[in-house]
């Protein structure tokens, strides 16, 4: 973006600076497209910038595909292969990008090195699904002293500086652990047990990712209101099926009292329907255990339709759109929402048949 931005609006910015002199703008850095290329380049590196990009445009107005380089998680469950799909089918180049898309297989390392290879490959814009939310401050300064816009996508990063990131769009994880709560307490309402013991486990994703840190929290804060409810147990399955059901066949063996599993995605809640079944026991609104999951993918509608999962709340991941949206303003220099929550819902299994047709994912 950055030699996009100046390629485009050189020959205005050179104008403007000769009569503005000194003038500084009133655009944040953080939310613009012209700060970010502004600050982060000495006068010397733009003309480098600016005489690059002259390179590769044949002429004035001639439209150049926007490079963009993506850091995907992996490939760990069906949420991330819809997110994979749908960011794949939004940087095409009918939809005028060059995608460079790079899978993490889980690893934060592997992420690391994309990052700089995006760097190296001066794509336009980098864009990160990150596996976990530490560890970002070294290589999201190197890619701003490149000059290159970061967006962060899906889960969130903890960064000490916020301008090492232009714009973040994804799930707001710890509402959705709310919902996972607001669910459970209606339903033992609705089926007379809101007065009973209630014993708990769950399978939580990758730790240090901020959809395990959100659900985990949120299911934690709103149990408190909850006297009666107990977590036995938390393991994490790192969000696969294999993992999950690992997990739910040791938490079989050690508890003979399991009420409720907590998968925090789909695809452990799959594993662990696979593990109760195969310990004799039964699950879903008829059965011995209610499995709350997370992510609502087409298979978790299947599930419920199946009367295996009780609940999926959601967790959309049909990002391409909302980032190409970014990008789109950012290219045009409009400012952009720093942080930009999805609106998810909750799917209980009485709504899964009608609502199944509806999804897109
Ligand atoms: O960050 C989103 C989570 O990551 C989804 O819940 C899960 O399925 C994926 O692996």
């Amino acid at each position: 973006m950055k030699k996009r931005f100046l390629s485009v609006l050189t020959v205005a910015v050179m104008a403007a600076a000769t009569i503005l002199t000194g003038c500084s703008g009133t655009q944040t850095a953080a939310t613009t497209a012209a700060p970010a290329a502004t600050e982060s380049k000495s006068d010397a590196a733009t003309t480098e910038a600016a005489k690059a990009e002259s390179k590769t445009e044949a002429k004035a107005g001639d439209k150049k595909e926007i490079v963009v380089g993506f850091s995907q998680v992996g490939a760990e469950s069906d949420w991330r292969t819809a997110n994979t799909e749908s960011m794949k089918s939004t940087f095409t180049e009918k939809n005028g990008y060059k995608l460079i898309f790079d899978d993490a297989q889980q690893k934060q390392e592997n992420q690391l090195k994309a990052v700089r290879n995006f760097i190296q490959q001066d794509v336009d814009y980098i864009v990160i699904a990150p596996v976990t939310e530490t560890g970002w401050d070294t290589v999201l300064q190197e890619a701003k002293d490149a000059g290159i816009p970061v967006i962060i996508v899906d889960r969130m990063i903890n960064v000490s500086d916020d301008s090492l990131y232009t714009a973040w769009v994804g799930s707001n994880f710890l509402q959705e652990g709310y919902d996972a709560v607001g669910w459970l307490d209606e339903y033992l309402k609705k089926t007379d047990r809101a007065d009973k013991d209630i014993n708990i486990v769950t399978i939580q994703g990758t730790i240090g990712s901020s959809a395990q840190i959100g659900r985990t929290n949120g299911v934690e804060e709103k149990m408190k209101d909850h006297a009666k409810w107990k977590m036995l147990e938390r393991q994490t399955g790192e969000f696969t099926q294999a993992k999950g059901q690992e997990v739910m066949e040791s938490f079989l063996k050690t508890y003979n009292n399991i009420d409720v599993v907590i998968a925090e995605n789909d695809n452990m809640a799959f594993g662990a329907i696979d593990a109760i079944k195969a310990a004799g026991k039964t699950c879903g609104p008829k059965g011995d255990i209610t499995v709350i999951s997370f992510d609502a993918v087409a298979a978790a509608f299947d599930s419920m339709i199946a009367g295996d999962m009780n609940v999926s709340v959601e967790c959309n991941p049909l990002h391409g759109p909302r980032v190409s949206e970014i990008i789109g303003k950012l290219e045009k220099g409009e400012t952009v929402e720093k942080i930009a929550y999805v609106k998810e819902g909750v799917y209980p299994a009485d709504t899964a048949a009608a609502e199944k047709p509806k999804r897109q994912y």
